[in-house]
């Protein structure tokens, strides 16, 4: 399949060197195009899969699936500028799959924009897409049951993939988009009490992430709920419940669910605009 990515940033290069490390080099072919264009090329050195570098027109003309990996309000312009393109494919039967990564870009602004009715994919996806620890969530408008096989097998080795609605991706968007920040600042937080408590910086951190990394995987693997699980640490009388006691007496809970809400408002904000 022919993948175009418009910006290849923080976002769309991160996806670009995930999807390229999925599948064999002859599966899928890239064209890549931002405007800083050594962006694009500094990505499309690190692929192992046949890549060219190229104008937005060129990836919008050959891709059959087309990424736009650009800011939210940069979207509306990018895709105004391809209408005619789109016309022609629409005519050619061929039409693209848009799949956006936009925070807070509606689907119907998306087909507005584009100014034809073509199938387009909203994902929300995170960075550690990087390491396939990844999750996409999607919601989709016009997108055949094959075309939607298809875009979910791109993401099955990186990626958890988890249907939802347009609404649902707003509050994915809070939670394990913008959720890698907050979870980095717990970490960041643990490591500095643990180096407080007398141990080396360097250990306090590798110790801090491995315990993030592996309370996380338990809890996948075991299929316990987190409540069990932090149960099973700090049995009665132990040493680990005094330090729940503290969390608990704090209101981590309404703590984290101020921190989701403010994320979710400025998603609002956004949208309104
Ligand atoms: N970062 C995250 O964790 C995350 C998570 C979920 C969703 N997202 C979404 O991903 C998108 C990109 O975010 P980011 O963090 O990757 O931002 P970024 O690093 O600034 O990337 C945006 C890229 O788009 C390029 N660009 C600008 N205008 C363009 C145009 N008309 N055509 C083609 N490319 C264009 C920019 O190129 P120049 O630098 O040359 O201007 C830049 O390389 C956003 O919509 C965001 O909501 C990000």
């Amino acid at each position: 399949m022919k993948l175009g990515f418009l910006g290849t940033g923080h976002m769309g290069g991160t996806i670009v060197r995930a999807l390229d490390r999925s599948f064999p080099p002859d599966v899928h072919e890239y064209l890549l195009s931002n405007p800083t264009v050594s962006k694009a090329e500094a990505v499309a050195r690190t692929l192992k899969s046949p890549v060219q570098v190229v104008s937005n027109e060129e990836a919008a003309k050959a891709a059959d699936y087309l990424f736009l990996g650009m800011k939210p309000g940069q979207i509306g312009e990018a895709l105004q500028a391809l209408r005619p393109v789109f016309e022609a494919r629409v005519l050619e039967g061929r039409p693209p799959v848009l799949v956006s990564m936009a925070a807070a870009v509606e689907i119907e602004t998306i087909l507005d924009a584009a100014g034809h009715e073509l199938p387009v994919i909203r994902i929300m996806p995170n960075t550690p897409i990087a390491c396939n620890e990844g999750v996409v969530a999607y919601d989709l408008k016009n997108v055949s049951a094959e075309a939607e096989a298809a875009f979910t097998a791109l993401f099955e080795k990186c990626a958890l993939v988890l249907k939802t609605t347009e609404q649902g991706l707003d509050a994915v968007g809070t939670l394990s988009g913008s959720g890698p920040a907050f979870v980095y600042l717990f970490a960041d937080a643990l490591a500095k009490a643990g180096e407080a408590l007398g141990l080396p910086a360097s250990d306090a951190l590798q110790l801090s992430l491995r315990t993030v990394k592996g309370a996380a995987t338990l809890a996948e693997e075991s299929g316990k709920d987190p409540e069990t699980l932090a149960n099973e640490v700090a049995t009665p009388g132990g040493t680990t419940i005094e330090g729940v006691k503290v969390l608990k007496d704090a209101n981590l809970d309404e703590l984290i669910r101020s921190t989701l809400d403010a994320s979710y408002r400025r998603t609002q904000e956004l949208k309104s605009k």
